[in-house]
């Protein structure tokens, strides 16, 4: 499972004759982490409760760098993998003051029974390792486009909506909003690299999404939509704009922004990256968790959203992360965007791509409605779809095609 980090400084006592943390003391730091995680989750005494115990079959430590005294140390724990028996666990300790990897260990683990036989993991150990699976929209259909198969979810009859979902998300952020406004056909896709389409190993970039997107158009028969997307699925709108802008009918920028990535933020897609690379998509689940979400979100659309992010595939996230990293600034665009008709809607708790930054989207493309939606924060369209669905219905009102959504 991904788990809230946890922190421990150094204390002398546990470095070696050179001043650093000593190697063995590593083991038990590793250690106090996991039962860290149970004193913050279920309880020390969680195993125990459930009759089994967790023995530790292999330990595997990478030294990376070193530490000193009066430097804390943040651990975070993932389940890699959950057996019938047994489960791996990767922890990565990072410096709290700079990022730096310290050291990374996996440990396999077996359920015992108190004889010293290996048993099944119980039900609840096992949803406390692993989130349980997100609700899926099952995509009715799978389109081949590029040479990639992309999972589509194809409602209703009617001029087309197209969502493009945000990073590292699927179609099922858009689970309020298929099939849901009558008069439209909702096409949801799953980008390459995430949710049920292909994870191929190269050839992410946004002109990569955006040409899948108008090969899927083609694949589908709609020559224009109403395109809506949200954060890494804005940049993508941006690019689809720059290179199939005809088939633009009208614009939905949720929960987005038109700069390119600051130096730091470029930094901060290495660093993700290198994260992903160690400790796979739960810990970049694990990370984002928090900063996606308003304060008020309730833990059943957290652990949905988490198991989302964690289902992700590792090729997809990279590839992501890199496209995004790379993607151009687009805020010289949007002037020109004047004859598309266009909503702009935010989360008032957005704090990945705030509500001024939605401002300043608005007052650059002339005509522009803007939503601010309360309640919710990177996610509107799934914290608030009641709120969410609304602004979008009287758009498409506004539009002249059809009528608003039901419900
Ligand atoms: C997203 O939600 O798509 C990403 O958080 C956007 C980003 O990281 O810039």
């Amino acid at each position: 499972m991904t788990h809230a980090p946890v922190s421990f400084t150094v204390y002398p006592g546990d470095c070696d004759a050179f001043g650093h943390l000593n190697q063995a003391a590593f083991l038990v730091l590793f250690e106090r982490a996991r039962w860290q995680m149970l004193a913050e989750g279920p309880g020390m005494d969680f195993f125990e409760r459930e009759g089994v115990w967790p023995a530790v079959r292999r330990t595997v430590i990478d030294y990376q760098a070193p530490a000193f005294p009066g430097q804390a140390l943040r651990f975070q724990q993932v389940v890699t993998r959950l057996g019938r028996t047994s489960f791996t666990m990767r922890q990565v300790a990072r410096r709290v003051s700079d990022e730096v990897l310290v050291a990374t260990a996996e440990s396999v683990f077996v359920c015992i029974s108190r004889a010293g036989s290996a048993v099944p993991v119980p039900p609840a150990v096992a949803a406390f390792l692993l989130p349980a699976p997100a609700p899926v929209v099952a995509p009715q259909r799978r389109v081949s486009v590029h040479g990639v198969e992309l999972a589509l979810d194809d409602r209703g009859t009617g001029p087309a909506l197209l969502f493009v979902h945000g990073y590292p998300l699927d179609g099922t952020l858009w689970r309020h909003q298929a099939g849901v406004f009558p008069g439209w056909r909702t096409l949801i896709p799953d980008l390459r690299g995430l949710g049920r389409s292909d994870a191929p190993d190269l050839g992410y970039s946004m002109a990569t999404y955006a040409d899948d997107l108008a090969g899927l158009l083609d694949a589908v028969g709609v020559d224009d939509v109403v395109l809506v997307g949200l954060s890494m699925g804005g940049y993508i709108a941006f690019e689809f704009l720059r290179r199939h802008r005809p088939r633009v009918r009208g614009l939905v920028l949720a929960d987005t922004r038109a700069q390119a990535d600051s130096a730091e933020g470029r930094k901060g897609r290495e660093t993700a990256m290198a994260d992903v690379r160690l400790g796979g998509a739960p810990l970049i689940a694990e990370q984002m968790l928090p900063r996606l979400l308003a304060p008020t979100a309730p833990d059943p659309l957290r652990e949905e959203v988490r198991a989302m992010m964690a289902a992700a595939a590792v090729p997809g996230i990279l590839g992501a992360l890199a496209a995004m990293r790379d993607r151009p600034d687009s805020t010289g665009l949007l002037p020109s965007l004047a004859g598309i008709p266009t909503l702009i809607v935010v989360g008032a708790e957005d704090r990945l791509t705030s509500p001024k930054d939605a401002e300043s989207m608005a007052k650059a493309i002339p005509g522009a409605r803007l939503a601010v939606i309360s309640d919710a924060g990177h996610l509107a369209p799934l914290e608030q779809p009641e709120a969410f669905n609304q602004h979008l219905g009287s758009f498409l009102e506004s539009l002249g095609n059809a009528p608003p959504p039901a419900g």
